[in-house]
């Protein structure tokens, strides 16, 4: 079965398609499109095989803007998983059903890439372990450039747990070959061996951040005997309200959700006309628009 062009991570994209994806998703947002006549009658596959709220609401949503009847499988519990059915075998059976696009959440230990090398349809990638999660970085990379269109050279700071973050990992994919200047700030377990711009307290990065990105503490990966203070970690990484009161005026904070409040940030740092969080979850929406449209027309990749 020949493979065809799956979405898994953000690698064959160069800058040129991805500032044409950008363009499109902000027509989608000022001049909403009819629905596509062609979508009659024809579905896309939203598997997710670990929880989700923003990433598959918005590709639903997506989805139903096109045109596209939504098959979802997001309930382990009445699905033939039950049953001791695998991933691979649900993601193989639902490909016999014929959708356009099949989206797909699961774990490291499915091996997404073979799979999609098995079926005839592309599949994206909304979540795949900690290697990526690349419609996430996309849109936390548009909801940026609509507040900096010259983002070359700002100081984009991500905090917290950078190791197990399949968002951060997509970002490392991106952000560079934008030219930004790309910072980390951890615990020093859960930074890669390789950074080479790493902090380990807040304080360090956050009166000259651009960008702040705050990441979930992502205990689920970290495996049994970790140990983890929801306060200590407050202390060193989270973004206070008096530390918002250092940020730069012009700086932004981001958040992928869900926000474990009090941790990460505290609650009234929502509040702020500086954070993005609630824009990122509504540019979620148009940016997946955008990347189904494309695929549908072979235009992405
Ligand atoms: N950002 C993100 O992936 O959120 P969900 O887990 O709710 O989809």
């Amino acid at each position: 079965m020949p493979s065809v062009s799956s979405l898994l991570d953000l690698k064959k994209l160069s800058v040129d398609q991805i500032k044409e994806l950008f363009f499109f998703a902000e027509n989608l947002q000022k001049n909403q499109p009819k629905i596509l006549s062609s979508a009659a009658g024809k579905t896309l596959a939203l598997l997710f095989f670990e929880p989700s709220t923003r990433t598959r609401l918005s590709f639903e949503t997506a989805a139903h803007r096109i045109g596209l009847g939504p098959l979802r499988m997001d309930d382990r519990a009445s699905t033939s998983l039950e049953k001791g059915e695998s991933i691979e075998d649900s993601i193989y059976n639902v490909a016999a059903m014929g959708p356009e696009l099949i989206v797909v959440r699961c774990g490291d230990e499915v091996e997404l890439d073979k799979v999609a090398a098995q079926i005839s349809m592309p599949v994206i990638n909304a979540g795949w372990g900690k290697r990526g999660h690349p419609t996430q970085a996309l849109l936390d990379l548009y909801t940026m450039l609509q507040v900096s269109p010259q983002i070359e050279g700002k100081k984009i700071v991500f905090v917290g747990d950078i190791s197990h973050s399949r968002v951060a990992a997509s970002h490392f994919e991106l952000l560079q070959s934008f030219g930004a200047d790309v910072q980390m700030c951890g615990p020093k377990d859960w930074l890669p061996s390789m950074s080479n711009q790493a902090f380990h307290h807040i304080d360090q990065v956050v009166e000259n951040a651009d960008f702040v990105v705050m990441l979930r503490v992502q205990l689920e990966r970290h495996g049994s005997g970790t140990q983890f203070s929801a306060s200590d970690y407050r202390q060193s990484f989270g973004l206070t309200t008096e530390r918002l009161a250092r940020l730069k005026k012009s700086a932004r904070v981001l958040h992928p959700g869900p926000i474990n409040h009090g941790v990460e940030l505290d609650s009234l740092v929502l509040q702020d006309p500086r954070c993005l969080v609630l824009k990122q979850v509504a540019n979620g929406v148009s940016v997946r628009e955008a990347i189904l449209r494309k695929m549908l027309t072979g235009e992405l990749l």
